[in-house]
Order: structure tokens, then sequence, then C-alpha cells
């Protein structure tokens, strides 16, 4: 278990400077992204003593008034919870007998129970193949003759603790196919790596997802493992649970910034009600290659959610463990790529990234480098007169804290 103070980000607020300009210009983004709200945020493997083994991480992000927890699991097909009280003192009971029964409901809960201001789960259920040889439109639907899916409820994942580093907050879900006849996963994985965050900021790499304390990232990585076909197409399938009976809400938010993720001028959300509550976030792009730029970048695309009534899929021990035998979910689909353009063929590495939050989503404001843009185009005398307005009132508070005391 590691500990780490959440440092605060808050350029933009220093003393007078250079940098005060484009603060002023910053300003206009949402509050939020300065982080605010600073968290602890740890993060914890819970054993099973008894049994064998099974992989549960706890992330858990203590405010003032508050505390997130993010529970992920790969008993059954991996999975999700997020959870936010009221009180920096909620705590996750885990009851390992009934998680793992056929009957878990009441084996995973947050107490106290009454502190819950919101909940919901996400689920990772199936890994699709598509032939993608003879499909010449890149919006086919279905993208090319389907291959019998992956389960990932019948994977088997490596012991999680292995692969945990507190010093990035990080861990990874490395998993293959329990069965896997044909060999194809022989040289391959399928790995979940989820991250949390001490601050705001975002990662070196692209998509370049903006994170907050608020926020814990996923990273989903199909490596090494051979396709059935030369041009394979990859998808998820993702279940969510509903509310009431409606499904969440799924939005596409267009920007014109491109700076942190090439070429990508849209963000995708999935907001279980309206915020502040729960959300998905993730750029609608995958990558190809190790290497992630313009020239590995896949499209990726979601289909609409649907009630999953319709037909079976995998359940998962710890969203029936947390939220009862509620049978309301919600599933869509991810597709990555097309057949023109890279695939995984090329490298047989394939990655897409996600946000999981609780508050209000953090949103792209411009980038520095388009507001610079942006304020050389509208000219340097308009620039001046702010700067020299600027000078003024500051040279004035300077002036009156050197004034002579008698
Ligand atoms: C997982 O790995 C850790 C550290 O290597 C070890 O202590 C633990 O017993 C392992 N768990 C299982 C279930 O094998
Ligand atoms: C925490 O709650 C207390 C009492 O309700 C309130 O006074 C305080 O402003 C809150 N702090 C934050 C950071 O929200
Ligand atoms: C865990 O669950 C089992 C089976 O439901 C129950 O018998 C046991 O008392 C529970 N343990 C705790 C500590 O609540
Ligand atoms: C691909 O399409 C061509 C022409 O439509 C057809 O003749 C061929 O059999 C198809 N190949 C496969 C593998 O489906
Ligand atoms: C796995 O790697 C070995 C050695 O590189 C290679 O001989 C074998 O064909 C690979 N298997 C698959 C299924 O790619
Ligand atoms: C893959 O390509 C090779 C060589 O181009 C070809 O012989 C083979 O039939 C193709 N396989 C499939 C499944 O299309
Ligand atoms: C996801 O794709 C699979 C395979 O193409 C299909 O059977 C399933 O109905 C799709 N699910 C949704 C929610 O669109």
């Amino acid at each position: 278990m590691c500990r780490r103070e959440g440092p605060r980000w808050r350029w933009g607020r220093g003393a007078p400077g250079p940098t005060l300009l484009l603060s002023l210009l910053a300003s206009a983004a949402p509050l939020g992204l300065l982080g605010d709200e600073t968290r602890q945020v740890s993060l914890e493997v819970i054993p099973d003593w008894q049994g064998p083994p099974q992989n549960l991480l706890h992330i858990r992000a203590v405010g003032a008034n508050s505390t997130l927890h993010y529970v992920w699991s790969s008993t059954g097909p991996p999975a999700a919870l997020l959870v936010a009280t009221d009180t920096p003192r909620s705590t996750l009971a885990v009851n390992w007998s009934r998680l793992l029964s056929p009957e878990p409901d009441g084996g995973l809960t947050v107490l106290p129970t009454d502190s819950v201001r919101f909940s919901s789960a996400i689920v990772f259920t199936r890994l699709f193949e598509f032939d993608d040889t003879n499909t010449s439109e890149a919006s086919a639907k279905p993208p090319g003759k389907p291959y019998p899916p992956y389960s990932l409820a019948e994977f088997s994942w490596d012991n999680i603790t292995d692969s945990l580093d507190p010093a990035t907050l990080s861990a990874t879900f490395r998993g293959h196919p329990i069965r896997d006849p044909t060999g194809a996963f022989a040289n391959g994985s399928l790995a979940l790596r989820v991250q949390a965050f001490p601050g705001s900021g975002r990662p070196a790499q692209a998509p370049r997802l903006l994170h907050s304390v608020d926020t814990c990232q996923l990273e989903v990585s199909l490596v090494g493992a051979a396709p059935r076909g030369n041009r394979s197409l990859f998808g998820l399938e993702l279940v969510t649970l509903g509310q009431g009976p409606d499904c969440p809400s799924m939005r596409e938010q267009s920007s014109i910034d491109d700076e942190y993720t090439p070429a990508v001028f849209q963000l995708d959300q999935l907001l279980w009600g309206s915020p502040p509550s729960g959300f998905m976030q993730w750029r609608p792009v995958a990558f190809s290659q190790r290497q992630r730029g313009r020239d590995s970048a896949l499209p990726c695309q979601a289909s609409p959610l649907r009630p999953t009534s319709e037909y079976p899929l995998p359940q998962s021990p710890i969203v029936r463990a947390f939220f009862g035998s509620q049978t309301n979910f919600c599933a869509f689909n991810l597709t990555f790529g097309t057949s023109t353009g890279p695939g995984y063929w090329d490298e047989r590495y394939l990655s897409w990234s996600m946000l999981l939050g609780v508050g209000a989503p953090p949103m792209d404001s411009l980038s520095p480098l388009i507001l610079g843009i942006m304020a050389v185009a509208l000219g340097a005398p308009g620039l001046m007169l702010l700067a020299g307005g600027l000078f003024l009132l500051l040279g004035h508070k300077q002036c009156s804290e050197y004034q002579p005391i008698n």
C-alpha cells in the first residue's frame, strides 16, 4: 500500500509575472482544470488468503469531504466499480467467501453505506475480431466477417501484485484465454493497465487525456496475439449499469484544438446521469504502434448503447456483489481501425485509452499554443493595450507596498 500527497497544480495563481497574461486567458477554462481539490490517492491489492489467486485492486482517493473508491477486478470478466461517498472515512469491505460464492450479493460493500452518493460499474465482456479483407466502406456495420469472439470471462490473469507500481500508482491486469487451441495467444496477451493520479496533468504519451485526482485511466492493449485473418480488426464489448429503464448517454464533443492528440478533434463521453455523477471519457483513436503518432493512429468507433436484456452476457461477481442482482445493464461496442490505413497487422499491437471518473469531466481548454496563435491573430496592438493596463495595475500595487512607513 502506498500513500502520496497530491501536489497542488497551481500555475496561474502564482506571483504576478510573465505567466499572468497566460493565466488570465486560461482562467476562462472550467475551474476543475485547476485541480482545486487535492486528494490523497492510494492503491492497494486486497488479498484473498484462503482461495486460489484473485486480483482485486482498490484505488482510494480521499478528499476533505469525500472519498472516491475505484475497485478493479479480474474475477469473472475484467470490471471496475466506481463509488463516491460524502465522507473522508469511507472504507471498502470484502467478504471473499461471499464474493466468490454463486450468490455474491453483499460480498463487497463501501461503508458506511449511507455515505454513498454515486456508484456505477463498467465490465469488459468480449474481445471481437473481424476479417476486414473485403470491406471497402470504413463505416460498414459490422466491420467484416466476425470470428468467434474471445470471452474475457474465460481468460486467465497474471498475479496483479507483480505489476503493482506505487511510484506511478499503476497496476496491470495481463491475461490470455484459458483455452487457446490454436495457440493464438502463445506469444500474446491482452493487458489492462490501470493508473491513478496524484494531481492533474497529461501523460507523455498520446492520446494525452487530461486527468485529475478524481479520475483513473485505463489503457487496454492487445500485444503479440496471432490474428485469425490477414487484416483483422478488433473490437471490445463494454457493459455498464443502466439508470432505471434508460441507458447512460453518450456524447461527442468537438474541439478545434488537436495539439495533444494530433488530428483528433473529438472527445467521446459516456455520462451516468447529469454531472456531477460519473463519466467515461476517451478520444476516438487507438494506436497500432508503441510509437504513437499520426502514422499509427486508428479511428475508434463506438456503437450506441443498448439494453443487454436481448442477449446473455457473462456476469461480473464484483458488480453483482456490490449492486445485488440488478439486471438492468447496457452494452456498447468499440471497434478499432479500418481496412485501409494502419492496423493491428503492422506490429501486432493495438492500444486504446480511456478515463473513468466522478464529478465534472476534465475538459480540454484551448492549449497554450492555440491561445498564443489566437493572441497573435488578435493583433499586437490589442495585446499591448492589455499588457499596458496590467502593468499600470500591478505597478500601482507594487508601489503601494514600498511606501515608506512614516
Ligand atoms: C502474488 O504475488 C505476490 C508477490 O509476488 C505474492 O505475495 C502473492 O502470494 C501472490 N498471490 C497469489 C495468489 O499467488
Ligand atoms: C467540508 O464540509 C464542511 C462542513 O460541511 C464545510 O464547511 C467545508 O467548506 C467543506 N470543505 C470542502 C473542501 O468542501
Ligand atoms: C461472509 O459471508 C459468509 C457467507 O455469506 C457469512 O457466513 C460470514 O459471516 C460473512 N463474514 C463476515 C465477516 O461478515
Ligand atoms: C471478396 O470479394 C470478392 C468480390 O466481391 C469475392 O469474389 C471474394 O470471394 C471475397 N473474398 C472473401 C475472402 O470473402
Ligand atoms: C511465437 O514465437 C515463436 C518464436 O518467436 C514463433 O516460432 C511462433 O511461431 C510464435 N507463435 C505465434 C502463434 O505467433
Ligand atoms: C493471407 O495472405 C496470404 C498471402 O497473401 C494468403 O495466402 C492467405 O490465403 C491469406 N489468408 C487469409 C485468411 O485471407
Ligand atoms: C457488439 O458486436 C457484436 C458482434 O458484432 C454483436 O453481436 C452485438 O450485438 C454488438 N452489441 C451492441 C450493443 O451493439
